[in-house]
């Protein structure tokens, strides 16, 4: 289930952004009151000086009109209230720099124009890491330790309603943490402006209880399985030649490294950080016009005659 839009202002989705939102609309509260409070102080001045110097009364105005105690008392209220403003923005940033428990569960996110590499490594069993992209799965109601990476240039991680925004730096390794108190589907977007396709560089974060996301976690442990259908079986050869140099599926050849691993593709919600739903038409679609659909994005439009399409779209149907 995705998080209505409107929500993104209103909620937030974990204790490593709930301050972060209270800090938000406390200072939307300073500020309008700010507005308000001037605003009236105008009018009134306005009036007061009309009243002031009404035909005949200008020259009666008092020399000394309380201007200075006006400007004391303004610039002390403020200077107390910008000054409140700092102490609970660097408190709210000290809350949320770390998890009061130690993080369940460690992700390395890293950006490339224009997509996400999302890497789940085990320290333990390095057999049992793996690979996918733009679509990081977590466990719900577990400090998630994400760290973040770049491959090219400077992005920024941001999933609004689980965390405030985190340079990627190439050359840098940066830590954030997200966790979710509900399952659900949380929308993230690259916040640091990378290029071309900037705008179309999302991500999903997909929370999910302990057993789901255990049982998610231990099918992308498995390889790709070998293609059956004599259909899918031409699709799998068509890959080793125009898509293998690029991109990855683990239990094949395929193990190119500049491009999302496709291992379980099928199992995706979205292609192309976020662009499309990932049927088999859209992903046919993109294929054959990815600069079309992301122009200048580092996957080429591939033209491919009907035979070829529908034996490479029966392979990727299989990567699930
Ligand atoms: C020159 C390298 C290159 C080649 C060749 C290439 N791709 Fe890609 N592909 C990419 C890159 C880079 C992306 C990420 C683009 C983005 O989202 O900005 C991508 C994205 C994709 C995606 C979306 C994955 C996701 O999870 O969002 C699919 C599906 C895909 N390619 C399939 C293919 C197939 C099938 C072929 C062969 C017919 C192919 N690609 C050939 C580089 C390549």
């Amino acid at each position: 289930m995705s998080v209505a839009p409107l929500q993104y202002l209103t909620h937030a989705a974990g204790p490593a952004a709930a301050p972060t939102y209270r800090l938000g609309w406390a200072l939307i509260a300073l500020v309008t009151t700010v507005m308000v409070l001037i605003a009236v102080l105008l009018v009134a001045a306005i009036a007061r000086r009309r009243r002031a110097i009404a035909p005949g009364q200008a020259e009666r105005l008092p020399a000394d009109s309380g201007g200075l105690r006006w400007l004391a008392i303004g610039t002390g209220v403020s200077s107390v209230a910008l000054f409140a403003a700092l102490v609970y923005a660097m408190v709210t940033l000290e809350s949320v720099a770390s998890p009061s428990r130690e993080a369940g569960l460690t992700i390395v996110v890293t950006a490339y124009d224009w997509w996400w590499k999302v890497d789940y490594p085990d320290a333990e069993d390095p057999s049992r890491q793996f690979v996918t992209a733009n679509e990081i799965h977590i466990p719900v109601g577990v400090p998630v330790r994400v760290e973040l990476r770049s491959a090219d240039v400077i992005h920024t991680f941001w999933a609004p309603k689980l965390a405030g925004k985190t340079e990627m730096i190439p050359g840098q390794t940066n830590v954030q943490w997200i966790e979710a108190d509900e399952p659900g589907v949380y929308r993230g977007q690259c916040s640091q402006f990378c290029g071309a396709q900037h705008a179309h560089m999302a991500f999903e974060v997909v929370a999910q209880p302990q057993a789901e996301f255990d049982a998610w976690r231990d099918a992308e442990r498995r390889d790709a399985q070998a293609a059956t259908t004599p259909d899918a079986r031409a699709g799998q050869r068509i890959f080793g030649e125009r898509c293998a140099g690029c991109h990855s599926v683990h239990g094949s050849d395929a193990s190119g490294m500049q491009a999302p691993d496709l291992t379980h593709l099928a199992s995706r919600r979205l292609i192309a950080a976020g662009q499309m739903t990932n049927t088999p038409e859209h992903r046919l679609d993109w294929i054959e016009h990815a600069q079309r659909i992301k122009p200048d994005s580092l996957m080429p439009s591939i033209a491919l005659p009907a035979s070829e399409a529908a034996a490479l779209s029966a392979y990727l149907s299989t990567l699930q």
